[in-house]
C-alpha cells in the first residue's frame, strides 16, 4: 500500500482546515481554483467543490434563480472589502459580516456567497432566504458536502453574525455530520478531537483526529485526510 509523509504544512491544508481570527489562513492553504462557470467567470471557487455545487444546483434545477456573488478573494480583496465596509458601514457592522484579513475562508477558496438573482444584490448580505428554492439549495447541499457556515445560535462561537448565504465546503459526511450534531466548525474540530485511539463512526464512515506529527500514513482510495489548521489532521475512511 501506498503512503504518505504528514508534514506539518500538511496541518494546514484540506477540505476541514478552520479559518477564523484564532486560526488564520497560511500561504499554503488555498487550494486549485477554476470559474463557477462561463457567465461568472470571475467568480473562482474550489474546483472540487465547485464540481459538487454544480451537481446540486442541477439535482434542485436551478437555472438562473440562484446566481453566485462572491467566491475565491486575494488577501487584497479582502483588506479592501474590509476597508470599504468600514468606511460605509461603520466598524460595528462590519465586524459582523467581513472577516479580517487572513481570517476568511473566501481566501483558501472553500466559501461562496450565493444569492437570489434579484435586481440589486447586495454584495456583503446577499438574499439567500431560508424558504423556496434557497432552501432547497441548503438542504440537498449537505449531501454534497456544503454546510451554511454562520448561524444565529452560533455567533458567540464564530464571531460572525448569521449569514445565510455564506456556504462552506467542507465534504461529505462532515456536513451532515455537522448538522445532524448541530456542531458549527469551530465545534466540530473540537469534538472530533476525543476520537484519537477509536473512530467517531458515521453510517459507513470512521473518524479519526490525529495530532500533529510527522508520520507515515497509509493511503488508500478509501482513506482521506485533511488538516485542521489548528494542531493535527483529520482522516475519514469509508469502510462499506
Ligand atoms: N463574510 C465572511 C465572514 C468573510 O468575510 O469571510
Ligand atoms: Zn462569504
Amino acid at each position: 500500500m501506498k503512503t504518505y509523509l504528514l508534514k506539518e504544512e500538511d496541518v494546514h491544508k484540506g477540505n476541514l482546515i478552520l479559518v477564523n481570527k484564532n486560526y488564520p489562513l497560511k500561504e499554503n492553504s488555498k487550494v486549485e481554483l477554476e470559474s463557477f462557470n462561463e457567465e461568472y467567470e470571475n467568480i473562482l471557487f474550489s474546483r472540487s467543490a465547485n464540481t459538487f455545487l454544480q451537481f446540486v444546483l442541477k439535482e434542485i434545477k436551478v437555472t438562473n434563480q440562484i446566481v453566485p456573488v462572491s467566491g475565491y478573494r486575494t488577501k487584497e480583496e479582502q483588506e479592501q472589502i474590509f476597508e470599504d465596509s468600514i468606511k460605509e458601514n461603520g466598524e460595528e457592522f462590519t465586524y459582523q459580516y467581513v472577516a479580517t484579513p487572513n481570517a476568511s475562508e473566501h481566501q483558501i477558496g472553500l466559501a461562496i456567497d450565493l444569492g437570489l438573482n434579484l435586481d440589486v444584490i447586495d454584495f456583503i448580505r446577499p438574499s439567500f432566504p431560508h424558504f423556496g428554492i434557497c432552501n432547497e439549495f441548503r438542504e440537498t447541499a449537505l449531501k454534497y458536502g456544503f454546510i451554511e457556515r454562520y448561524m444565529k445560535e452560533k455567533e458567540q462561537i464564530t464571531g460572525i453574525s448569521a449569514e445565510e448565504w455564506h456556504f462552506r465546503y467542507v465534504g461529505y459526511p462532515h456536513s451532515e455530520i455537522m448538522k445532524v450534531y448541530n456542531l458549527c466548525l469551530e465545534e466540530y474540530i473540537e469534538f472530533l478531537k476525543q476520537y484519537q485511539e477509536n473512530p467517531f463512526v458515521y453510517q459507513n464512515y470512521e473518524i479519526c483526529y490525529l495530532p500533529y506529527q510527522e508520520k507515515e500514513i497509509e493511503l488508500d482510495k478509501n482513506i482521506q485526510i485533511s488538516g485542521n489548521n489548528v494542531d493535527g489532521f483529520i482522516i475519514t475512511k469509508e469502510i462499506r
